[in-house]
This record gives structure tokens, sequence and C-alpha cells, in this order.
């Protein structure tokens, strides 16, 4: 499986040295090398000779040596496998003894994987940028326990054939949509599909006075599916053909090549009743990978249920998140300082998030107590006693511009601006308590950052605040 992080050196310098050493070998189905990304997508990219692309990618490399590191290795190499001249001859054209040619054969052959090695980290990451930004996923962070999961679902989705439909299953803020963001990041690097396309399904509406209402109406119907899809997918054929065609033409797509389509808040029944059918018609080769709170059992899908953090991890998670907010007395505090804040929060991640934000300006004790009123209840009410207190310690600007978040998610910093129509100065302290509580989320690359509130804390605003700051 490739990561976004992990090359391994020793294996690339065996990878290379087999590589040379085949130079002028005939053509071969496999490559040495074909454990890079890079590998991958220049045979995505140029049809051919599997021999001439390894080639190709090792000349490139030896050309950056020769101009950017050590030409006189960059030579070796090309003597010893390009023009396929023995030790012995390199050592006399060289004017060295053989064991120098031999030493530095390996030492050329080190440098060769360092430099690729860049060049593939390079690779994965622009990959991987292009795809955060196009899909607009939250920035990566350190996770904690998922690994089991990420290797269920990985697998679920590179396994050729079933499981077409796979849905990760939990409670909110249990890290549903994080899991399908890091494993969309594993498995763009694998080429394994066409394309990533992701959907949001829309939950519930606000009615002012009312808050937040369930619609009666599926989240995500299937012409709202079929064009966010189909505009994702680049088709622009909108007004062209009439909904059938729209929805022939997908099919076509999805059935001719292997695209992978997230479907995020994917919930009710209503929702399930609606598009399962559609989906299972679409599916194969095309996997579909749904998140949902509460998914009725369904034969045809592959469910993976999210389970809370173990201590160990929650405590990981905890000091990760005091580090980034340079807390030092919690990132040093004692298990059993954190074993105090675990019994009453549990292995929620998003709830850990909050209860560190607040212990930035509250004491341990005061939040804790203040929580253990939610002991023994819902974990919804865990949440609302948790954003209750945060509500508390907020700033009234830092209040305005989360007030205003429902109806700018996703904004950049410039609709915050306007829409909250608070000063840059204050703007920016009020994003900066609002990050520090976990209220909210950023996307996006340095420059083009946009912001968002979770879900779960948008229904605190709309459910909770909005009718609190109406009521008489
Ligand atoms: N394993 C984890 N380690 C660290 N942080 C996590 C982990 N899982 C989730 N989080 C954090 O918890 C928060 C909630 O996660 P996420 O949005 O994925 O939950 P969800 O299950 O999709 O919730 P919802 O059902 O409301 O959509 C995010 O801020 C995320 O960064
Ligand atoms: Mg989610």
């Amino acid at each position: 499986m490739f990561s976004a992080t992990e090359i391994s050196l020793p294996q690339l310098r065996d990878g290379i040295h087999e590589a040379l050493k085949l130079w002028s070998k005939p053509n071969d189905d496999t490559s040495p090398l074909d454990h890079l990304y890079l590998f991958q997508q220049v045979r995505q990219s140029h049809s051919g000779n599997v021999r001439r692309l390894t080639n190709d990618l090792l000349l490139h490399s030896l050309k950056i040596m020769e101009d950017q590191y050590d030409p006189f290795l960059a030579d070796l190499l090309r003597q010893r496998f390009l023009e396929n001249s023995s030790v012995a001859l390199v050592a006399i054209e060289k004017n060295i003894a053989e064991a120098t040619v031999h030493k530095k054969q390996r030492q050329a052959i080190d440098q060769l994987a360092d430099i690729l090695a860049k060049q593939e980290h390079q690779a994965r990451h622009a990959t991987i940028a292009a795809l955060e930004q196009r899909l607009n996923l939250p920035v990566a962070i350190d996770l904690f326990g998922i690994e089991p999961y990420l290797k269920q679902v990985s697998e679920a989705l590179l396994v050729p054939g079933p499981a077409w439909l796979v849905a990760i299953e939990g409670l909110g803020g249990i890290g549903k949509t994080t899991l399908a963001g890091t494993v969309v990041r594993q498995v763009a690097l694998t080429h394994h599909f066409q394309q990533v396309v992701w959907i949001s399904a829309k939950q519930q509406e606000f009615w002012p006075g009312l808050g937040l209402q369930p619609t009666a109406q599926p989240a995500l119907d299937s012409d709202t599916l079929t064009n966010t899809l189909l505009a994702q997918l680049d088709e622009d054929l909108a007004g062209t053909l009439s909904p059938q065609q729209k929805l022939i033409r997908l099919t076509e797509l999805l059935k001719a090549e292997p695209y992978l389509v997230i479907i995020d808040n994917l919930e009710t029944v209503v929702d399930f009743e609606a598009l399962l059918p559609l989906l299972s018609r679409l599916a194969n080769p095309t996997k579909f990978l749904l998140t949902s709170r509460m998914m009725p059992p369904h034969s045809g899908v592959t469910s993976i249920r999210l389970a809370e953090l173990s201590r160990d991890d929650a405590f990981n998670l905890l000091r990760y998140e005091a580090e980034l907010r340079h807390m030092k007395s919690l990132t040093e505090s004692s298990d059993e300082q954190l074993d105090s804040i675990y019994r009453v929060v549990g292995g929620h991640p998003l709830a850990l998030k909050l209860v560190v934000g607040q212990l930035h300006s509250l004491p341990l004790s005061q939040v804790l107590d203040s929580l253990r009123q939610a002991h023994g209840k819902k974990v919804d009410e865990l949440y609302t006693f948790i954003y209750w207190q945060a509500w508390h310690t907020l700033a009234e600007n830092s209040r305005k511009l989360l007030l205003i978040m429902p109806v700018v998610q996703n904004g950049t910093i410039e609709q915050l601006n306007t829409i909250s129509q608070l000063a840059g100065g204050d703007l920016h302290d009020s994003l900066e308590q609002l990050i520090t509580l976990s209220l909210l989320e950023i996307s996006g690359a340095l420059d083009q950052r946009r912001y968002r509130i979770h879900r779960l804390t948008e229904t605190f605003l709309l459910n909770e605040v909005v009718k609190w700051r109406k009521s008489p």
C-alpha cells in the first residue's frame, strides 16, 4: 500500500540496482521500480514498453545527478550499466582500483535512490495536494487508532470485485468523514481508480424559529446525485440532456472504468431506500464509500463500524492536541489527570478535542465538574454540555462569527469578513479563538484557506443557541 510519506530507501536502492542491471535486457511485464507512484504515473500517461518507462525514469534521475549532484558518480553508473562496461574497464578508464569502482558504484546507487525518493515524495505530495483542493478535504492531522479501520476500508475498496458498496458507520463526531478522507488520500496514490469524487448529503434544513428540522425528502435524490457526479467528472452537459439521458451518460462512465465515489452523511432510511438500488446499478467496477451515523442493515453493503477510541489512543489524542496549542501543562500531565477526562468524555475524538480547547482558558476541575452533569446521558447530550461550556468562554465577536458559519460553510476569509462585518484584526482574533477551541475546521492550502464548522457544532448553534436567543 502506498502512503503519502513512507518511501523505503533500502527497497528503492535494491530496485534501482536491479533496474540498472536490466537496462538493455528485453522488455518485461514488471519493473523493479513498479512500486513507485512515479512509475505508475508515467505508466498511466504513456502506453508502452515497461523496460523503456523504467529506463526513462532512471535516465531522468541520472541527469539530475549529473547536473546537480555528482557528475563523476553519474558517469560511473552510465558506463557500468548503460554502456555495460566491466568493473575492470571502468577502473582503467577512471584510473581507480577495482575495489574503488565497487565502492563508488554503491555510493552512486545510494545517491540515485535519494534523488528518486525526493522526486517520488514530490509527486505524491502534488497529487494529494491537488486532491485535497479539489475535494475540499480538511487539513490532514495526526489521527489515532485508525490503522485497523484504514486497512479494512482500503482493502475492501481495492479488492477487485465485491464489495462494491462499502459503508463507514458510527456516532456523530466519531471520525467517519475523517477516515474517509484518509482512505481517499491513500487510495488516490494507487492509480486503482480513474478518479475520486465526493458528495456530501445535506441532512437537515434550518427553519427560522424552529431550528433544525429533519427533511422528509431524501437528503440526496437520484437527480442531485447524477448532476453532482457529472459536474465533478467534468461532464458539462447540464441543460442539454434530460434527467434520463444524464443518468445513462453517468452509467456509461461509471461502468466503463472504476471510479471511487464517496457519499458522506447518508443517514436516514429514506436516503437508503431512495439511493441503494441506484448505487447498486451504478457500481461495478466503480465502488461507493458511504458514511452514515445510522445505517439500516443491507445485504449488499460491506459495513465497517467505528468504535470509540481506546484509552491509550484517547490519551495520545489529548497530548497531541495539547501540543498543537502549546499547552505545556496538559502535554505533560499524568495519566491519572488524562484519565479523569477520559472517564467523563469517553473515546469520542471531537468531544476530546473540544475539551482540550476549553482547557486553554478554564481549569480542568471546572471543565470536568460541569461535564459530569452529562454523565450517563446520551452522547448527544454530552456534546450539548461541551458546546454550551465553549459558548460561555467565547468573546462576543467570536460568538458573532460562529453564528454566521452555518450560512458561510467553507467560506474564505473574504467571505467571512463580508458577512460577519468584523474588521480584519477582530476577525483574526475571533478565528484564532474558534480554532483554539476546535470550533472551526480548516481546509485548503495556506493561501487558500477555507473555514467550516462541524455538523455537530452546526446542530448545536441552530438548535440550541438560536432558540435560546429567540426565547423571551
Ligand atoms: N482517530 C482520530 N484521531 C484524531 N482525531 C480524530 C479522529 N477521528 C476524528 N477525529 C477528529 O474528530 C472530529 C470529528 O470527526 P469527523 O468529522 O470525521 O466525525 P464524523 O463521524 O464524520 O461526524 P458526523 O457524523 O457528525 O459527520 C474531526 O475534527 C476530526 O479531526
Ligand atoms: Mg462526517
